[in-house]
């Protein structure tokens, strides 16, 4: 049996639990918005289109944030397309999946649905094809209240009020030779500079994110921050991050181990801004905006592309549709105890994508929906995290891994609640093998009773969900935990996330 111990102080808090760091992100690729959020004549649609199955999950989901439209759909997209009579509207290809854009879903449907389901829109300007004086365009049509062309438009389109959208995405992925108009670091940051100084002339209290690096695994990560943070420190709030994860060649150990890669990851972009910053004199702080990350099959989706016809275009083709396991789930628990962790920094974050497409929420269409095995760490993370992250001191065992050395077996982290008197504690443990005892010391926190104990683990670390049995892997009752004398105890089963909350008497 493994073992790890764990102490926690109230008074040594990481920074509030932002509720943007339980955003998503909604892409015209694939299915995630066709058949995906929107699906007329689905018999849950409403008469907006909008499908109320998904609509339900998304809620359960606890989504507080979306970004859109993309992505990589974003740099050769027209905003204009996707407004006005639905008749009217032109079919476009979308040479970043190959695919034809019908345009029946654009910004005021996913304002209508942002709207309803109590979600924060989050917008992305096309930096690929186009630049300043669409930029400033949409922000208009978006946010000016009436009485100018393009919000008068708006109005004329059944949309009286302004959709007042607050952050605002500087193109997307500017770094990746994969992406439409792609930039070297000085050029893109000087584009960024001048579209945010634009569109801060319109609205100076907006919050502006440039692009970081598309992953840290690009040539030019860290140099690519550095260069566009000189050009715009001044002029933007945050600076994007991207990763996705995947198990390589049955390479269990090390995948489990991704969050040492994110954890490295974010303290590395944390203090190349601060190194920016310190040079430019300049005592602002610029936040980190986690606005894609997954357990993504990436390797899969390379070799179906390069295998795809260059005469295929299809409307909403399936495109990496992954079915996440149990091994997946733990993996996107342990991310969300990575970003919780950095919450003094990373102030807003997106799992890419919500539908179909990468996504914990699956749809047939004109059939059911149901939850991917990722669904549940997030779903509950974001229904029970709440107030401050602690600092939690965390000792525990490490073990080799291929891809980042060492590695320690479990994770953790704690968020404490003071107005309402709890705390819940999220824990992974990475063995394949072992169970693992986690001791923690929270008389500091003055606990009186574990109120819920929840915990995803199989024995086949590889089951899924399907249509056919979509609750195969869902959260389960810890029954190993206890707590006595303010020392709670919990075993970890081998490849497990955990969430225990309980109530605290400070
Ligand atoms: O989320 C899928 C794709 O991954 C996005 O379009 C792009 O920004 C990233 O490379």
């Amino acid at each position: 049996m493994l073992h790890a111990s764990l102490t926690a102080d109230p008074a040594r808090t990481v920074g509030p639990v932002h509720r943007r760091t339980f955003g998503s992100f909604v892409e015209h690729m694939g299915r995630c918005v066709y058949t995906g959020i929107y699906e007329p004549g689905h018999p849950t649609a409403d008469a907006d289109g909008f499908r109320g199955d998904v609509a339900e999950l998304v809620r359960e989901l606890g989504v507080t944030t979306v970004r859109y439209p993309g992505g990589n759909f974003l740099s050769g997209y027209r905003w204009e397309d996707g407004i006005g009579p639905k008749e009217n509207r032109p079919v476009r290809r979308d040479l970043a999946w190959h695919s034809l854009e019908t345009n029946q879903f654009g910004i005021d449907e996913f304002m209508t649905w942002c709207r309803r389901l109590d979600i924060e829109p989050m917008m992305a300007v096309n930096l690929g094809t186009r630049g300043l004086q669409e930029a400033l365009d949409v922000l208009e049509y978006a946010n000016h209240p009436n009485g100018t062309h393009l919000s008068d438009q708006r109005v004329a389109n059944g949309h009286p009020q302004p959709h007042n959208v607050r952050m605002w995405c500087l193109g997307n992925e500017m770094d990746g030779p994969w992406q439409i108009g792609n930039l070297g670091a000085r050029s893109y940051g000087r584009k960024a500079a001048q579209v945010a100084g634009a569109m801060r002339m319109a609205d100076r209290d907006l919050e502006l994110v440039a692009c970081g690096s598309s992953n840290s695994g690009m040539p030019t990560f860290g140099s690519w921050e550095n260069d566009v943070l000189e050009e715009t420190y001044d002029l933007i709030d945050h600076i994007s991050l991207h990763a996705y994860y995947q198990e390589h060649d049955g390479d269990l150990g090390s995948f489990l181990a991704s969050v040492v890669d994110m954890d490295h990851f974010i303290d590395s972009i944390t203090a190349t801004a601060d190194a920016v910053g310190a040079r430019l004199r300049n005592n602002k702080k610029i936040q980190l905006s986690f606005d894609e990350w997954n357990v993504w099959y990436q390797t899969d989706h390379h070799a179906a592309a390069a295998a795809q016809a260059t005469d295929d275009w299809r409307i909403a083709p399936r495109v990496i549709e992954d079915r996440y396991n149990v091994a997946d789930a733990v993996v996107v628990g342990n991310m969300l105890i990575s970003l919780l962790r950095h919450s003094d920094r990373v102030t807003a974050a997106c799992q890419a994508q919500l539908a179909n497409v990468i996504a914990p929420i699956m749809t047939e269409p004109e059939g059911p929906a149901w939850r991917q095995t990722i669904f549940h760490p997030f779903a509950h993370t974001a229904r029970t995290a709440a107030g401050s992250v602690l600092h939690t001191e965390l000792e525990t065992s490490t073990y080799e891994t291929e891809r980042h050395g060492r590695a320690p077996v479990s994770d953790a982290v704690l968020t404490h609640d003071l107005e309402h008197g709890t705390a819940t504690l999220y824990a992974v443990n990475r063995s394949t093998e072992q169970p693992l005892t986690l001791a923690a010391d929270l008389r500091a926190l003055v606990p009186s009773s574990v109120t819920e104990a929840r915990v995803l683990a199989e024995t086949d670390p590889y089951a899924v969900n399907t249509m056919a049995e979509p609750d195969k892997v869902t959260l389960r009752e810890a029954k190993d935990t206890t707590l006595e004398e303010g020392h709670l105890t919990t075993v970890l089963p081998p490849i497990s996330w955990t969430a225990i909350t309980f109530t605290t008497g400070v």
